[in-house]
């Protein structure tokens, strides 16, 4: 009885023991379980999450399970399992937090990412400001936010707090409502043009949407030509059609000496004190309704 408990004993310790030795030198690399003992789902920092994403894989050969396993993104971290002379176990090789620097994070991702959207990564925007992929990925949850139509937005707004100020204004493409996406206009990670837009001008990206404003026009409006940005915040206004400004004073930025008398209009000019045409309804688009340019023969002045 006493040695057959005594033997039971020594297992269990034998047992439990392996566990804490895999800590050691000799404990595999490539495999999760290493780390799992410790991180799992009911472990401290829970970390099993990427088992179920792409990442989690073994299937795919390519994928960081079937290769290295944690230490594909976390580096060699044998001495996090062996080294507590600070009281607390050495940090693994590369975490994705303030203590690696970010190009040392993103260099990681970017090993197996560099091609296709990522192509203009460095030296855009994102890049420069020390934005992190981890940033805007999650790659520890089974749903990473950004990667969802109905998610995405909120975390691009997160840090660009004035967007969503802008995206909640009174006319808006409709970015709240999850219709439309901020990557619908935007490669995050990098493009060739400015302001990461997904085409190489802003009017391109707009004709995506609004082909009808493409033209080409008989007669067209030289600020339309140039950007649809004169005229247009894409993001979101307290005017109407998302304009800039408020017309006639929208218009007369850039038409003030025209063939109509060169005044400012003013509050003045309303009912029921007199009701000049260029106040009332939609102001100067009351007679120019083609703002964005005419194929009428006769549409020179944008009136038809
Ligand atoms: C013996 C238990 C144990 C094992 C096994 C273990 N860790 Fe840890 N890990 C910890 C503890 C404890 C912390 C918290 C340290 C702290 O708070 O400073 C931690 C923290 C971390 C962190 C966050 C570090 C930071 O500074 O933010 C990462 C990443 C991590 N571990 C990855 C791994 C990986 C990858 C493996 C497998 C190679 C692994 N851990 C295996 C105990 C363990
Ligand atoms: C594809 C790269 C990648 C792989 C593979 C990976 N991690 Fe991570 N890990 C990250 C990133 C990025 C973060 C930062 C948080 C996030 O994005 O979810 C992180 C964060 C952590 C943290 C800190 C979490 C916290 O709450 O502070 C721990 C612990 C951790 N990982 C452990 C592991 C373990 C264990 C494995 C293997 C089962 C693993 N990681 C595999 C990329 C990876
Ligand atoms: C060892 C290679 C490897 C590393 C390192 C790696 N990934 Fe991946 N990643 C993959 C594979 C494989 C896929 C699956 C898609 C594919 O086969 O191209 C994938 C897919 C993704 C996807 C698409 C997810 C989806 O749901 O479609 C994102 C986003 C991603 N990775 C981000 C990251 C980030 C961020 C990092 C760094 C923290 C990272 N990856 C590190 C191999 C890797
Ligand atoms: C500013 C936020 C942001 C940053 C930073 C970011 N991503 Fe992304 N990433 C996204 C969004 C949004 C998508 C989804 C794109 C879409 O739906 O068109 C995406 C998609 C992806 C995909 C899947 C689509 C594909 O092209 O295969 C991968 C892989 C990926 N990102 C890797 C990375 C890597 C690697 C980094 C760092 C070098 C990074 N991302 C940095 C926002 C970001
Ligand atoms: C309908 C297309 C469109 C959508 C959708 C869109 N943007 Fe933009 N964004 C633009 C254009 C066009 C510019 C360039 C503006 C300019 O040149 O005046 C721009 C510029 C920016 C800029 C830099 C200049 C500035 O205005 O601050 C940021 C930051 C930005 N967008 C973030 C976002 C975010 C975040 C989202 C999603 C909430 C988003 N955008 C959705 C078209 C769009
Ligand atoms: C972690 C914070 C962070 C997140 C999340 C983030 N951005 Fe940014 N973004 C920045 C910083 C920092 C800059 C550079 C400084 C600036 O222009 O505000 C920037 C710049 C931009 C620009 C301006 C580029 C230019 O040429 O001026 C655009 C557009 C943009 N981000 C779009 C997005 C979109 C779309 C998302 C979501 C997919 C997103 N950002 C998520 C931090 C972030
Ligand atoms: C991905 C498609 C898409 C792109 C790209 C796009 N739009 Fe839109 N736009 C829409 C949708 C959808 C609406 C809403 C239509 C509706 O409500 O009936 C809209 C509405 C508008 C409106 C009318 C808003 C109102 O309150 O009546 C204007 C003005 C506009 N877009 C300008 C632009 C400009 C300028 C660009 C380029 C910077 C652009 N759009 C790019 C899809 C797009
Ligand atoms: C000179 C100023 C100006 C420029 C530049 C401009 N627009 Fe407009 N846009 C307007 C005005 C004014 C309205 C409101 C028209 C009305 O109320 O009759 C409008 C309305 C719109 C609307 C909603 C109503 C409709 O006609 O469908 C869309 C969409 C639109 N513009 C897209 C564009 C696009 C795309 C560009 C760039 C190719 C552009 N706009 C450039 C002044 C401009
Ligand atoms: C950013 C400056 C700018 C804005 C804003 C602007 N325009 Fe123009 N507009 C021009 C330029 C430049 C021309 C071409 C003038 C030329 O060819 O002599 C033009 C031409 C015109 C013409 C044809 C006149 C001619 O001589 O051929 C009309 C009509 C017109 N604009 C009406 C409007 C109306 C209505 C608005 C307000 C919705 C408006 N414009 C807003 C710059 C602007
Ligand atoms: C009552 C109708 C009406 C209103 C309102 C109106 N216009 Fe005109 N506009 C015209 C007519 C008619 C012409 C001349 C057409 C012609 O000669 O073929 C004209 C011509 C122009 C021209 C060309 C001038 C030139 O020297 O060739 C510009 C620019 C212009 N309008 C801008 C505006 C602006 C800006 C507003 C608002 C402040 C406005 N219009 C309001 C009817 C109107």
């Amino acid at each position: 009885m006493r040695i057959q408990h005594l033997v039971l004993m020594f297992a269990v310790v034998w047992l439990f023991g392996a566990s804490l030795v895999s800590a050691e030198p000799g404990y595999a690399p490539g495999d999760p379980q290493s780390c799992l003992g410790c991180h799992g789902e009911h472990g401290m920092k829970p970390a099993a999450g990427i088992l179920s994403t792409v990442h989690g894989q073994k299937a795919n050969p390519k994928s960081p399970m079937a290769t290295k396993g944690c230490q594909s993104c976390h580096g060699p971290s044998a001495q996090h399992l062996t080294d507590y002379s600070s009281g607390k176990p050495a940090k693994p090789a590369i975490t994705f937090n303030a203590k690696t620097p970010v190009a040392q994070q993103n260099a990681v991702c970017l090993d197996c990412h560099q091609s296709r959207e990522r192509t203009h990564w460095l030296g855009s925007p994102h890049e420069f400001a020390g934005v992190s992929c981890a940033g805007c990925h999650s790659v520890h949850t089974p749903r990473d936010k950004v990667m969802h139509k109905n998610t995405q937005v909120d975390v691009c707004v997160d840090c660009h707090k004035e967007k969503r100020a802008q995206m909640h204004k009174r006319s808006a493409h409709p970015l709240a409502e999850g219709e439309m996406t901020c990557t619908d206009c935007h490669n995050p990670h990098g493009t060739r043009g400015e302001s990461l837009l997904v085409a190489d001008f802003v009017n391109e990206n707009c004709f995506q949407c609004h082909a009808e404003k493409r033209g080409p026009f008989l007669w067209e409006h030289a600020p339309v030509r140039e950007s649809c940005t004169n005229c247009h915040q894409p993001h979101g206004s307290v005017h109407e059609s998302m304009l800039v400004a408020r017309g006639p004073w929208l218009c007369q930025q850039c038409h003030m000496a025209s063939f109509h008398p060169s005044t400012a209009y003013s509050g003045s000019g309303i009912p029921p004190a007199g009701a000049a045409q260029q106040m009332l309804d939609k102001n100067c688009m009351n007679c120019h309704t083609q703002v964005h340019g005419s194929n009428h023969p006769s549409g020179a002045r944008l009136t038809r």
